[in-house]
């Protein structure tokens, strides 16, 4: 079925009139002016993602943490920092959105008090500890959005990735989420291939590891016949 939308796709850009809104990357979390707290994303898959939607005829906004990629061809970005930064954004894109896909490492937790100078080692000193406050969960916001747009989320997990990933689907209310493996070697974060498990409230499919290139296609065109069974 997968492989008869992207066809059909191609061939009708059966995408247009609707607007895309795609997380993508990091966010990066500041300790003090030289310092952050981040993760190993590196955007592949959230653009790969947005180049699949536009190529079947979407409008693309893209919402990026830090990462050195090209913006895809008819593609709108907007570059962030930290999670606070893309909360603020996502917000204000979401509310004409049809589709919003969250495929940013989020950082869960920021440091409380940036400091406003560098943290300076000192010589009494061989422990230090910083204070994390909770990030606001930017997908669930969406979803918490009266007219919310169809929200896919990503689950980025390193065991019992089923459980963890259901459990993400109901209690960030989402409509549909893709699970990776970021344990295993050659996929998931900053590698060129993915290999996904996406769960739906009464259905579920996987897409087998490939190039995040071609996968992103697979899970547009399966996202298209999710809203469109909606
Ligand atoms: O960027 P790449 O190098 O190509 O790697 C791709 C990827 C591994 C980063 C991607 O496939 C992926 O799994 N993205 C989600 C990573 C993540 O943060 O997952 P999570 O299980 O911690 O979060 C669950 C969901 O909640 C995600 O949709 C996340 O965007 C969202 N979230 C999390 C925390 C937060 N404060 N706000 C959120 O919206």
């Amino acid at each position: 079925i997968v492989e008869h939308c992207i066809k059909h796709f191609n061939t009708n850009h059966s995408l247009a009139g609707q607007h895309w809104v795609i997380t993508a990357g990091p966010t990066r979390e500041a300790i003090d002016p030289v310092r952050y707290i981040s993760n190993h994303s590196s955007g592949k898959m959230g653009f790969s993602i947005a180049d699949a939607a536009q190529s079947f005829g979407a409008k693309v906004t893209i919402i990026a943490g830090p990462v050195n990629l090209p913006t895809p061809n008819n593609c709108t970005r907007i570059d962030v920092q930290s999670a606070e930064n893309m909360h603020e954004i996502a917000l204000a894109q979401a509310v004409n959105a049809d589709v919003f896909v969250a495929c940013a490492a989020v950082a869960d937790y920021k440091v409380a008090k940036i400091s406003e100078h560098k943290l300076k080692k000192t010589s009494s000193n061989d422990a230090m500890s910083i204070a994390l406050v909770k990030n606001p969960d930017i997908v669930a916001s969406i979803t918490a959005l009266k007219d919310k747009p169809f929200t896919v989320g990503f689950a980025a997990e390193t065991q019992d990735v089923e459980h963890y990933a259901k459990g993400k689907l109901v209690r960030k209310n989402l409509d549909m989420i893709a699970a990776n493996d970021v344990a295993k070697q050659g996929q998931g974060f900053n590698s060129d291939d993915n290999a996904l498990k996406v769960f739906w409230h009464n259905g579920s499919k996987e897409l087998p590891l490939t190039a995040k290139k071609q996968l992103a296609e697979q899970l547009v065109a399966l996202i298209h016949d999710r809203v469109q069974n909606d």
